[in-house]
């Protein structure tokens, strides 16, 4: 074989196995999905032509392997253990009583983990290769499940030694997730298949590393953050916090809202915190971990037959609860959407009292087979609306009725349809007051005109009696009108006349997504803001310039030509422009000031600056650089496209000179900020 080929394919297997560690473990790629694609591919076609260059580690072997007839099992050296769970801190303060008891010591530190909600696994590394995954099974024996994980990107199939030297043998327990963005565009994959869809992530998570093809759990968005330690030979740990870092160093995605060495009553704090923080993870926690830090202590204390006394679960207060749905009701959208919405008993889920759940559309109640009077499991994820589960089938009696979605709007008696390919079903007629109650509501939004004191009963007062048929009359609305409305004061009704006032300046986006147009979000609004000078421009666009712009999409440029083709809309736009209403356009001028910087050479590079500058300082160099439109960056990697040396530069330039990056020295820079070029 080609000595030259060999070299190929570990360079290849090298730099494929950074890039995907920058990309699934630091969240950082340098480079771009495709030129990950193009590497791995002919990887993989060098691999199949020489086999023996296929080693264990490989990156092509996340891809999946023969299917197996079903899972082996082995059992666990150390036991897998569960927790036990506090839900007091009275709970967590007696746990740590009986640590102190125990230990016979005034002083304990812990170390606290989000308690993740995937599913756990153990992954044998022999002399820093992975060699065995396992599940948790019974907690004794295990499922094996090798091939599964190894198709998790996060997970690495060979320790790294960069920092560390692997250990012969050490067993990492961790947890295998999927992401709320992840899980979200699995299910919507798998509703376009007409696939049954996950209940959650986890579920999602158990059912993809239960396959027996791996190459279906390849195309799971699987990830794994490690915690746990189970057996090892040849490496010693003080502490938790101590074990984490190295998993760190060993290329482990580590979780990183974990506190290290803390006292009990940080710990406390930190889980109120923990708590604040959840809504806005991209994944699911149900408590938090409090485990103690010292490994001689965790030793000392040992373990219970199915828990260590040395750790335990603070959990949160639950998400998922039961509740009985009362009744049906149908809601309006701003686009005639008719939205089934469920009344439900009232019940707290996770700290919050919800007494109403969405039921999506038709199709979803006939699915879930939902009834007035059924039992349901409800669940709260975050901010996110309430909604219904599942039916808990035991709890029939035969008295639940079934719910028909109406044939005519329930606010103005329309007509409804449904269109063959599409689940909503829409009230008919344009001028039906529910729909322009929520269209002004959207129009007054935060990300629209953003008027502050006009929430949802205001509007609804506003439309009932007349004083605003169209987004226009809004500004017309006079202090003694508003004063004279229900529970409005004098000084509330002129704080709003000011705040409309104030809002009349309008940025060409916000106006665009203000309006409503289908397809038309915030993202779409500003794409085409950066496009157009004005709104001129933009309503004698066709449909050609339009689906140039990248981003926008068929279906957004269909959208917008189609809304400025109906002359209602273009009378609307009149009406707003009579009112006063005043559009500026920033996004649009800041493309036209660029437009200098994009011919130049520094546009758009990345570039590192290192060593010492002699006629400027590094911050000013930054600066010039950053006007350019370069991006300045601290490390030098394949992304790097100059360095910039100064004097007594060091290992930054030797790297740059190693990856075959173009090195600038000060008096090239100085002229190049100048001319634009290099001589
Ligand atoms: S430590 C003996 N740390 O919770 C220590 N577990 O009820 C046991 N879990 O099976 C595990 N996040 O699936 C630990 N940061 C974390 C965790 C965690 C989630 C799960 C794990 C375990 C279960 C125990």
């Amino acid at each position: 074989m080609d000595l030259k080929i060999k070299e190929e394919a570990r360079r290849l297997q090298k730099e494929l196995t950074f890039h995907s560690r920058q990309y699934h473990v630091l969240d950082d790629p340098l480079i771009s999905d495709h030129e990950y694609d193009m590497m791995l591919r002919r990887l993989k076609e060098i691999e199949t032509l020489f086999p023996e260059l296929s080693v264990e580690d490989s990156p092509t072997k996340r891809i999946g392997a023969p299917p197996l007839e079903s899972f082996e099992s082995a059992p666990h050296t150390l036991p897998m253990l569960s927790l036990d769970n506090a839900f007091s801190d009275q709970d967590i303060t007696d746990f740590h009583n009986r640590i102190l008891k125990n230990l016979e010591t005034k002083k304990v530190l812990y170390t606290v983990e989000p308690k993740l909600d995937g599913v756990a696994v153990e992954l044998r590394y022999e002399e820093g290769i992975l060699v065995r995954a396992t599940t948790r099974g019974d907690g004794f024996r295990g499922e094996v499940i090798t091939d599964n994980v190894r198709t998790i990107r996060s997970v690495p199939l060979r320790l790294d030694r960069d920092k560390k030297n692997p250990p012969a043998l050490i067993e990492v327990r961790g947890e295998v997730i999927i992401f709320e963005k992840d899980f979200q565009a699995l299910n919507r994959q798998r509703l376009e298949k007409g696939e049954s869809l996950f209940a959650n992530p986890r579920n999602a998570a158990a059912g993809s590393l239960r396959q027996l093809d791996s190459k279906i759990t390849a195309k799971r968005p699987l990830a794994m953050f490690a915690y746990g330690l189970g057996q090892v030979q040849g490496m010693d740990f003080n502490t938790q916090a101590e074990f984490l870092e190295t998993l760190e160093a060993f290329g482990f995605r580590v979780n990183p809202h974990i506190r290290k060495g803390i006292s009990l009553k940080e710990a406390l704090v930190f889980y109120g915190r923990l708590q604040e923080m959840r809504p806005d993870l991209d994944y699911e926690i149900d408590g938090m971990v409090i485990k103690v830090d010292r490994i001689d202590m965790q030793r000392a204390l040992g373990e219970k037959i199915k828990s260590p006394r040395w750790a335990i679960a603070y959990k949160f207060p639950a998400t998922q609860e039961t509740s009985t749905i009362n009744d049906i009701r149908v809601q309006v959208g701003r686009t005639g959407t008719l939205t089934p919405v469920a009344e439900l008993a009232p019940v707290r889920v996770g700290g919050v009292t919800v007494s109403r759940a969405t039921l999506h559309n038709e199709d979803e109640i006939i699915r879930k087979d939902i009834r007035i009077g059924d039992r349901v499991l409800v669940v709260r994820a975050g901010d996110v609306i309430p909604k219904v589960v599942k039916v808990i089938d035991s709890a029939r009696t035969g008295d639940e009725k079934e719910f028909c979605m109406p044939r005519f709007c329930p606010v103005c008696n329309s007509p409804v349809s449904r269109l063959p390919d599409e689940a909503a079903v829409k009230c008919i007629n344009s001028g039906c007051p529910a729909q322009l109650k929520e269209r002004i509501r959207h129009f007054v939004s935060k990300k629209g005109f953003d008027v502050d004191g006009l929430g949802k009963k205001l509007v609804e007062l506003l439309v009932d009696k007349d004083l605003v048929k169209d987004f226009a009359d809004l500004f017309s609305l006079e202090q003694s009108t508003l004063a004279a409305l229900d529970r409005m004061g004098e000084k509330s009704a002129q704080n709003l006349v000011n705040a409309i006032r104030h809002a009349k300046r309008v940025s060409l986006n916000r106006l665009l997504f203000a309006l409503g147009i289908d397809h038309t979000g915030e993202n779409a609004a500003m794409l085409l803001a950066r496009e157009f000078p004005g709104l001129p421009e933009l309503m004698d666009a066709d449909q050609l310039r339009l689906e140039s712009i990248h981003g926008l999409g068929e279906k957004g440029s269909t959208a917008i030509t189609r809304f400025f083709s109906i002359p209602e809309n273009r009378a609307v736009i009149q009406r707003l422009l009579g009112a006063g209403v005043e559009i500026f356009n920033d996004l649009y001028r800041l493309k036209e000031d660029s437009r200098e910087e994009q011919d130049h050479v520094f546009s758009a590079k990345t570039i590192v600056l290192t060593g010492t500058l002699e006629t400027m300082t590094r911050d000013e160099a930054k600066t010039a650089l950053r006007d350019l439109g370069a991006k300045v960056t601290s490390t030098v990697s394949s992304k790097t496209d100059f360095l910039i040396a100064g004097a007594k530069a060091g290992s930054k330039l030797a790297k740059a000179k190693n990856l075959n990056i173009t090195v600038l020295e000060e008096s090239d820079l100085i002229h190049m900020l100048a001319h634009g070029k290099r001589d």
